[in-house]
């Protein structure tokens, strides 16, 4: 199974990626990392740590916080509704979760990546701001991994928090900038594809019918399905970092285009803008952009891995 470290801000999509990703044999999580985002550092790092109670996975998990805000920009927390209260509105979780290990997420990634050259894959579902300084502080590190899949960006797609830009990428530009510049391989799921694979709710109410962490899980993605129904008039609703994670499980749901992209960090109304550059043939194709998606295949796929947490 192919060893994964993954960097999140949960966030209700991220906690559904988490559990994704613990009931998939395909990966191994050797990790788990966070990042200001969705809500501020403690809440996210809180958030992970529930989640991982939740799933029931080992205690000696790694879960390791990192950085409180973006590199070069003042902290932009999201809005609330569409996460809910502290960031994981819809868990109750019934006592304290465990503890986040000692350390800092960045030297933590870089040990992982150095320990493992050529083999580990970095899943970066919140703002980028860890990965940057991991490339920043750790030179060695980003040449070792495998590939660096992103959630973030809108190529050819309306962002969501302006017209221009996606969260992620909005949230820390700078920091995308690097990783899309860095060389490393990267892959990017941005909301192109993430907008296109919406989960229905007939499947949150399904999976909120089940047993223990499953059911639980139904609970946040019909409470998400609900607040992005008051909002958009959709009963479905992007489970963005769960498709990101997809993606690596199921190789065939994602079709990609291949060359180089970067992050605006200057405009004045695109902040954060994702520019991918796909003409052929590009002088660097370091980068992979999700283009289409086959939606069925993904809340299926979704639906049946969260199942497995009935327990
Ligand atoms: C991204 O922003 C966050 O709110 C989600 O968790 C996801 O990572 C979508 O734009
Ligand atoms: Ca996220």
């Amino acid at each position: 199974s192919l060893p994964v470290v993954i960097d999140c801000d949960p966030g209700v999509d991220d906690a559904i990626a988490l559990l994704l990703a613990l009931a998939s044999p395909e990966l191994e999580v050797r990790g788990v990392t966070t990042v200001a985002g969705n809500a501020a550092l403690a809440d996210v790092t809180r958030n992970a740590a529930h989640v991982l109670d939740l799933a029931g996975a080992p205690a000696g998990l790694p879960l390791v916080a990192g950085l409180a805000g973006p590199i070069a920009r003042p902290a932009r927390i999201a809005d609330e509704p569409m996460h809910g209260a502290g960031g994981l509105g819809g868990l109750a979780p019934a006592g304290p979760p465990r503890a986040p290990g000692p350390g800092h997420a960045v030297d933590f990634l870089a040990e992982q990546a150095l320990a493992a050259p050529g083999a580990l894959t970095l899943v970066a579902i919140g703002p980028l701001s860890n990965v940057a300084a991991l490339l920043a502080r750790h030179p060695q590190a980003g040449p070792a991994l495998r590939e660096i899949v992103v959630m973030g960006g809108a190529a050819f797609a309306q962002g969501n928090i302006t017209p221009a830009a996606e969260f992620n990428f909005y949230a820390d530009p700078e920091a995308a900038r690097c990783v899309l510049e860095s060389g490393v391989p990267v892959r990017v799921v941005g909301l192109d594809v993430t907008r296109a694979a919406l989960l229905p709710l007939q499947a949150a109410e399904h999976l909120a019918g089940l047993a223990g962490a499953a059911g639980a899980a139904g609970e946040l993605l019909r409470g998400f399905v609900e607040r992005y129904r008051e909002r958009f008039g959709v009963a479905a609703v992007p489970v963005h970092d769960a498709l990101a994670l997809a993606g690596l499980i199921d190789p065939g749901l994602l079709e990609y285009g291949h060359g180089s992209a970067t992050v605006e960090c200057a405009g004045e109304v695109t902040r954060g803008a994702l520019v991918a550059d796909l003409r052929t043939p590009g002088r660097s194709r370091t980068v992979r952009i999700a283009r289409s998606v086959d939606a069925d295949r993904f809340t299926a796929l979704l639906t049946e891995r969260l199942a497995r947490h009935a327990g």
